[in-house]
């Protein structure tokens, strides 16, 4: 049962969109199994920007069926959204297939997100503020509105008076918001949402399963990464959901034997938009340029991200975590210029060495990067499509990247062109 995972190892826009615009050529459907409208997943075809926060990668081929698998929580509005502005540039969203488990992400949440980071302060997440942790905590809860709720107008409003008696109380008396009301909100989701959403809902795990069965490769998107896994990453700077690929399974509706290949997606540097821990994080004029050259501003916050060196001790936990087969290294073209490149291959905690995650957090607040260093190609890359094109400094650097993740980097992407990469063979 042919089933590959993209999935991030870092703290997200590895360039996952990019790399399944690539590998989706091949497949039949691309799903997304977590997360929602935080993530922002580009893609260059033909000059043409699509920037993509819920609808799979894969949508730009007419062959792929897109799914929005149970695991992800959906904000309706931004999802209208996003299909009326992808059937403007003439892409054909007909085909989408939306999971009726998958949970809503409504306005009270994005406002509950907005208000817990006020009252953080200092201490906020520097979340996407999208309202992503508030409705995964309804999900969990088991207050959450799921997409089927929108075809039974009745339960509807009942489900939105159970979930806001206590949110509105929040919002009333901790945050002293005017609160929501769940029948003026129950409206607009019955009149306005409902009849534009319920064309896209469809049996997702039924119709999965039929394609596995039937030989067709289906692919897995994952969003955010491995980093900001709820349970494996810098917890509390996370999301709320598991990206890790193990949880393509739950957020797909499928079993452990359908996947064969996990491809991991790494930056050839390292990025992190938001608050938390940063071990390699570059704070002098190397940073600036990698920013500007690689230009790391948030796809959909356009938040400056942080930037820093590539960590071969979270890309070998990552590794681990996902079991990965294979890497995609993604903006090599961006460390171009550079005349000495670095790599983290270990950190020590208070004399001590470590080649894998500290297994205490706060070890992994106290490590010093072990650096290895390399002289830079001083070349443009961005016009090479096979190995031999790369000169030699190159070469070493990937071959040390392979050696130190233990896994083969299959795919080098020198450009966000759907075709500026180079692919190693096996
Ligand atoms: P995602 O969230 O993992 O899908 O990644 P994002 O789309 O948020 O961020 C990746 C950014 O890098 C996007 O602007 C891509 O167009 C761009 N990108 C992807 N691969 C490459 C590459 O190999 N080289 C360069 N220069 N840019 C790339
Ligand atoms: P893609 O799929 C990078 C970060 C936020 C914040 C933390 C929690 O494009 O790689 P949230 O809104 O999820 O509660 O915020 O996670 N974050 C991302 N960073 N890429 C993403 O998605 C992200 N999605 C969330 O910046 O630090
Ligand atoms: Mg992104």
């Amino acid at each position: 049962m042919p089933g590959s995972i993209v999935v991030g190892t870092q703290w997200g826009d590895e360039g996952k969109g990019r790399v399944v615009d690539i590998v989706a050529k091949e497949c039949a459907h691309v799903v997304r199994y977590q997360g929602g409208h935080n993530a922002g997943h580009t893609l260059v075809v033909d000059n043409e920007v699509f920037k993509l926060q819920l609808v799979p990668s894969g949508i730009l081929y007419d062959h792929v069926v897109p799914i929005i698998g149970n695991g992800v929580v959906v904000d309706p509005y931004v999802l209208l959204n996003e299909i009326e502005t992808l059937t403007a540039k003439g892409v054909d969203c007909q085909r989408l297939m939306l999971s009726p488990q998958a949970h809503l992400v409504l306005p009270y949440h994005q406002i509950l997100d907005e208000l817990a980071e006020s009252q953080l302060g200092d201490n906020k997440l520097d979340t996407t503020k999208r309202g992503i942790g508030p409705a995964y905590a309804d999900k969990a809860s088991r207050v959450g509105i799921r997409v089927e709720d929108l075809l039974d107008p009745t339960h509807l409003r009942a489900r939105l008076h159970s979930a806001l008696a206590e949110r509105n109380v929040i919002l009333r008396d901790i945050h002293g918001h005017k609160g929501v009301d769940p029948d003026q909100l129950a409206e607009e989701l019955i009149q306005d949402i409902a009849p534009r959403v319920a064309p896209y809902i469809g049996d997702t795990v039924g119709h999965l399963h039929e394609a596995l069965h039937a030989g067709q490769r289906v692919l897995f998107e994952g969003a955010q990464a491995t980093f900001l896994d709820l349970d494996h990453g810098t917890y509390p700077f996370v999301t709320s959901s598991n990206p890790v690929a193990g949880y393509a399974l739950v957020g797909a509706g499928i079993g452990p034997g359908a996947i064969d290949q996990v491809i991991g997606i790494a930056k050839a540097y390292l990025t992190r938009v938001g608050a938390g821990p940063f071990v390699t994080e570059l704070d002098d004029a190397v940073g600036e340029h990698l920013v500007d050259v690689g230009q790391e501003y948030g796809t959909n916050t356009g938040r400056r991200r942080r930037v820093g060196w590539f960590d071969a001790v979270m890309a070998r936990q990552a590794v681990r975590l996902n079991a990965c087969t294979e890497i995609a290294l993604t903006k090599l073209d961006v460390l171009d210029e550079l005349e000495t490149i670095k790599v983290c291959v270990a950190y020590d905690v208070e004399g001590e060495r470590y080649e894998y995650l500290p297994h205490l957090r706060r070890m992994h607040d106290k490590a010093v990067p072990v650096y290895a260093e390399f002289p830079g190609w001083q070349q443009d890359l961005s016009e090479a499509t096979d190995r031999k094109d790369l000169p030699r400094e190159a070469i070493e650097y990937i071959s040390f990247l392979e050696r130190q993740m233990g896994v083969p980097i299959r795919f080098v992407c020198v450009g966000p062109g759907r075709e500026q990469y180079l692919r190693f063979a096996a």
